[in-house]
C-alpha cells in the first residue's frame, strides 16, 4: 500500500482525485484542506510529515486568484512560492516525493508553438511569477518532484471558466468573452487521473512536465462549445482582451505541448471538446 498525502482538498484537482480513488486500490489517501494544514505555516507543514509517514504529497493547494493577486502579491507569493517551500522541505526530511501543480502562465505567451518544458519561463502576471518561483523553490531543494505545468482547468467542483459560463446563462441572455487567448482546456479529473498514474507506475522520470487536453482554442470557442454541449439560451460576442479589462494581463498564447508526459507516463491526452463531452456526461 502507498500512502499519499493530498494538500489543498477543497480544490477541484483535490475534489477529482477523490472521484479516482477507487481505481486506484494500491493507494491510502489522506486529505487536508486548508484549515487543517495551511502550506504558509513551516511549523504545521513540518508536523503533518513527522506525525504519519507518506510516500507521496500531491499539493493541490494554492492562490489561484490570478486577477486578486495583483493587488494582494504578498499573499500570493506566501502561498504559491513560501508554502510550495514550506511542502518541499518536508518531503526532502522525509523522503516523500513531491508532486507539484504549475501552470502555463509562467510562460509570458510570445511563442507560436506549443510550449515544452524546456522553453524559457517569463511570467507576465503576479500568479504566474509567484508560481514560477514555488516551482525554483522545489526544483532548489528536491531530487524526487513531478511538477505539472497545467492550463484552463476545469470541472464540476471550485470555480472556474465552465461554471461561470453556466451561472452567467442563468443570470443573462448574452455574454462577451476573449477570442485572442488561445490555449488548452483542461479537464481537472484527466489530471487527477495522470498524477495518481505516476504514483501507480512508481515512475522515477522525476523533472517537470506539461499536461492538458489537446487543442488550440480561444475562450470564445471553449464558451460556444459549454454552450452547445450544455444547450444554453446564451448568445456569445467575441471580444478583444484589450477591450475586457482585468487586474492581470494573461499570455495571449499558453498551450502547453503534452507529449513528454504521454511518452514518460504511457498516457493518452485527450482531445479538449472530448473531454468536456465526459465532463457534460458526468455533471449533475
Ligand atoms: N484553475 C486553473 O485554471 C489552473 C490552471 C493552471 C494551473 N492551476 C494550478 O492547479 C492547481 C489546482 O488548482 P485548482 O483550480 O484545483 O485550485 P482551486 O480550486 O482554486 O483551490 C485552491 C485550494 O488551495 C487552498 N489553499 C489556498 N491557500 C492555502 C493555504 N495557505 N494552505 C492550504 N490550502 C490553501 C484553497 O483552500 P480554501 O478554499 O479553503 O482557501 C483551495 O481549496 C493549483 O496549483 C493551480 O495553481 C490551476
Amino acid at each position: 500500500m502507498m500512502s499519499v498525502l493530498v494538500i489543498g482538498k477543497d480544490s477541484q484537482l483535490a475534489q477529482c482525485i477523490m472521484d479516482c480513488e477507487k481505481n486506484f486500490p494500491e493507494i491510502d489517501f489522506s486529505y487536508k484542506d486548508s484549515k487543517e494544514l495551511d502550506i504558509t505555516d513551516e511549523k504545521s507543514v513540518k508536523k503533518i510529515f513527522e506525525d504519519y509517514t507518506f510516500n507521496y504529497c500531491i499539493n493541490c493547494a494554492a492562490y489561484t486568484n490570478v486577477d486578486k493577486a495583483e493587488t494582494e502579491p504578498l499573499r500570493a507569493k506566501t502561498v504559491n512560492t513560501i508554502g510550495a517551500q514550506n511542502i518541499a522541505r518536508a518531503c526532502k526530511v522525509n523522503g516523500s516525493i513531491l508532486i507539484h501543480i504549475s501552470t502555463d502562465f509562467v510562460f509570458d505567451g510570445e511563442k507560436k508553438t506549443p510550449y515544452i518544458e524546456e522553453d524559457y519561463t517569463n511570467p507576465i502576471n503576479v500568479y504566474g511569477k509567484t508560481k514560477r518561483d514555488g516551482e525554483l523553490e522545489i526544483e532548489k531543494t528536491l531530487e524526487k518532484y513531478f511538477i505539472i505545468r497545467t492550463s484552463w482547468l476545469y470541472s464540476q467542483k471550485g470555480s472556474n471558466f465552465l461554471k461561470t459560463i453556466l451561472r452567467i446563462a442563468k443570470e443573462r441572455k448574452e455574454i462577451s468573452v476573449v477570442n485572442d487567448q488561445f490555449g488548452s482546456p483542461t479537464y481537472a479529473l484527466d489530471l487527477a487521473h495522470l498524477t495518481l498514474k505516476i504514483i501507480s507506475s512508481k515512475s522515477n522520470n522525476y523533472g517537470t512536465y506539461h499536461y492538458s487536453n489537446l487543442g488550440k482554442i480561444s475562450w470564445y470557442d471553449f464558451a460556444l462549445e459549454i454552450s452547445k454541449t450544455w444547450k444554453l439560451d446564451l448568445k456569445i460576442n467575441p471580444i478583444k482582451a484589450k477591450d475586457y479589462i482585468t487586474h492581470a494581463v494573461r499570455p495571449s498564447y499558453s498551450v502547453l505541448d503534452s507529449s513528454k508526459a504521454q511518452k514518460s507516463f504511457n498516457i493518452k491526452a485527450i482531445k479538449w471538446n472530448e473531454s468536456l463531452q465526459k465532463c457534460f456526461l458526468n455533471y449533475n
